[in-house]
C-alpha cells in the first residue's frame, strides 16, 4: 500500500518507520524545513531506542520518503495518517488549530478519481473526527472519494517501537465498511486485539485510557502519604494490592507525579470536555491536583531535610530511555530549588541539552553521575534511569559531602541506604 503520515513526532515518525518496514511506501509530510531534511539524512530528531536504525534502513531501501509538499504525498496513498499534535491550551482545552488545517490539506489535494482513507492518530477531543470529516468534504475535489477514521496510538515514549509493533489492542473507529477492511489489511502484520467501533467511541477509548492510568498513579501518590504518615511501606502496600489481579500492579509506582505529552493534558482534555458536558469532573480534578502535589511534596521533603545548599539532580527527563521533558516534574522541582537559592549539578545521560536550552547558566551540568556530586549536600533521584539503579554506592558517598538521598522513584533500597552510611528519604517509605 501506499500511506502518508502528516506529522513526524513519536507517534507519527515511530508508526511510519513500522509501516515502511512492513514494505508498504511511506510519504512522511512536514511543515519545517530544516526538521525534514534532518529526517531525510537519516537524523530521527527525537531520541527513541531503535528508531534512527529503522529509520536509516528503510530510507535506503526507498519506502520512507519525507516532504514538506502535500501535493507529492496525498494524491498517491491510499490512507492518509494525521498524527500532528494537539497542545494543551492555557484553559486545558486541546487546541485543534494545527489537526484542523492539516485537515483542510489533505481535502485539497486528495485524489480526485478513487476512495482515500484518512485515518486520525492525533489525540482528539470526542466529537472532533466528525469536524475533521467536513473540513475534508467541504476542500476535497468533486469526484474524490474519502472516509474518516479514528485510530488513536497508545505507545509510550521509551518503548514506542515495541509497542507498536506489539499492541494490546488496535482500535478502529469507523462508519465505513471499506475503511475498516482497509486499515485492517494495512495492520495485518501487527498481533493485538482489534476493537472495530463507531468514531466517538474510538476518540473517548483514548482519553479513558490516558486518565485511567493517571487515576492510577494519582491514587498510589496518594497512597503514599498514607504511609509516610503511619510507618506503613508503600512498595509493600501497593506490591501487595496489585497482585490482585482485579487490580495489577502497572502505573502503580508513586514519584513525584506524572509528566510528559500525554497523560497530564489529556486529563486536562477530558476535564474540558466534562465542563462543556456539565458533567460532574471532582475525580478527573483530583487526579490532576494530587498529581501537581506529588512534585510540591518532594520539593518540601528536600527543602526541610537538606543539610546545605549545594545538590546533584540525576535524571531530568519525564521518564527514562527518552531526552523529552515536557511537563517533567524535573522542571518545576528545578524552578522552585532555584527560587531558594539553591545551587545545583544536573545529570542525565539524554535529556540535559534540553534542559540546557531551559535553564543555560542557572544550572551546572555534569558528564557523569559521579561528576555531579562532588562536594553535594545531598543528590535528588529524578528519574529511573538504568545506570542509576546499581551504581557504586561506596563511590558516591565518599564524592558526597553530606551522604544524603532523596530518591523520587523507590530505586534504593532504604535499608541497604542506611546501612551504607546515607540519610535516605524514599517516597512513601521509611
Ligand atoms: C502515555 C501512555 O502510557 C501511552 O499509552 C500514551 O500513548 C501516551 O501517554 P508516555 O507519556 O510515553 O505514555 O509515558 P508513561 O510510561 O505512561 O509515563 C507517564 C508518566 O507517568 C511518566 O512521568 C512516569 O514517570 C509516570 N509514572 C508512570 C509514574 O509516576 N508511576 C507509574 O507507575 C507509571
Amino acid at each position: 500500500m501506499t500511506i502518508a503520515f502528516v506529522g513526524h513526532g513519536y507517534v507519527g515518525l515511530v508508526t511510519a518507520c513500522v509501516f515502511a518496514d512492513f514494505g508498504n511506501k511511506v510519504w512522511v509530510i512536514g511543515h519545517t524545513k530544516e526538521k525534514i531534511e534532518r529526517l531525510k539524512a537519516g537524523d530521527p530528531i527525537i531520541y527513541e531506542p531503535g528508531l534512527k536504525e529503522l529509520l536509516q534502513k528503510n530510507l535506503k531501501a526507498k519506502r520512507l520518503i519525507f516532504t514538506l509538499e502535500y501535493d507529492k504525498a496525498i494524491p498517491e496513498s491510499d490512507i492518509v495518517f494525521i498524527a500532528v499534535g494537539t497542545p494543551q491550551k492555557k484553559n486545558g482545552e486541546a487546541n485543534l488549530d494545527a489537526v484542523f488545517e492539516v485537515a483542510k490539506q489533505i481535502g485539497k489535494h486528495i485524489k480526485n478519481d478513487g476512495f482515500t482513507v484518512v485515518s486520525i492518530k492525533s489525540t482528539v477531543p470526542v466529537g472532533t473526527n466528525k469536524k475533521i470529516e467536513k473540513i475534508i468534504i467541504a476542500n476535497k475535489p468533486r469526484n474524490a472519494h474519502v472516509a474518516i477514521a479514528s485510530c488513536p496510538e497508545f505507545l509510550r515514549e521509551g518503548t514506542a517501537l515495541y509497542d507498536t509493533l506489539n499492541p494490546d489492542r488496535i482500535i478502529i473507529g469507523s462508519d465505513s465498511k471499506r475503511t475498516v477492511e482497509m486499515l485492517l489489511e494495512l495492520h495485518k502484520p501487527i498481533n493485538g486485539k482489534r476493537v472495530l467501533t463507531n468514531l466517538a467511541s474510538a476518540e473517548l477509548i483514548k482519553y479513558a485510557s490516558n486518565a485511567m492510568l493517571a487515576t492510577k498513579i494519582s491514587f498510589a501518590n496518594l497512597i503514599s502519604y498514607f504511609c509516610e504518615m503511619t510507618g506503613a511501606d508503600c512498595e509493600t502496600v501497593l506490591e501487595a494490592v496489585g497482585l490482585d489481579r482485579r487490580i495489577g500492579r502497572m502505573f502503580l509506582y508513586p514519584g513525584i507525579g506524572y509528566g510528559g505529552s500525554c497523560l497530564p493534558k489529556d486529563v486536562r482534555a477530558l476535564i474540558h470536555t466534562g465542563k462543556i458536558l456539565k458533567l460532574d469532573i471532582s475525580l478527573l480534578d483530583a487526579i490532576d491536583g494530587i498529581n501537581q502535589q506529588a512534585a510540591k511534596n518532594y520539593l518540601a521533603k528536600v527543602v526541610k531535610h537538606t543539610r546545605g545548599k549545594n545538590i546533584a539532580v540525576w535524571g531530568l527527563s519525564f521518564k527514562p530511555n527518552t531526552d523529552d521533558i515536557r511537563e517533567a516534574p524535573s522542571l518545576v522541582i528545578l524552578h522552585e530549588l532555584l527560587k531558594r537559592d539553591f545551587q545545583i549539578r544536573v545529570y542525565d545521560p539524554a535529556a540535559q541539552d534540553n534542559i540546557k536550552r531551559v535553564f543555560a547558566n542557572k544550572l551546572r551540568y555534569a558528564d557523569s553521575p559521579y561528576d555531579a556530586l562532588k562536594g553535594v549536600d545531598a543528590v535528588c533521584v529524578l528519574t529511573e534511569w538504568n545506570e542509576f539503579k546499581q551504581i557504586d554506592l561506596k563511590k558516591v558517598k565518599v564524592l558526597m559531602k553530606h551522604p544524603v538521598i532523596f530518591d523520587g522513584r523507590n530505586i534504593y533500597d532504604p535499608h541497604i541506604m542506611r546501612k551504607l552510611g546515607f540519610e535516605y528519604f524514599g517516597v512513601g517509605r521509611n
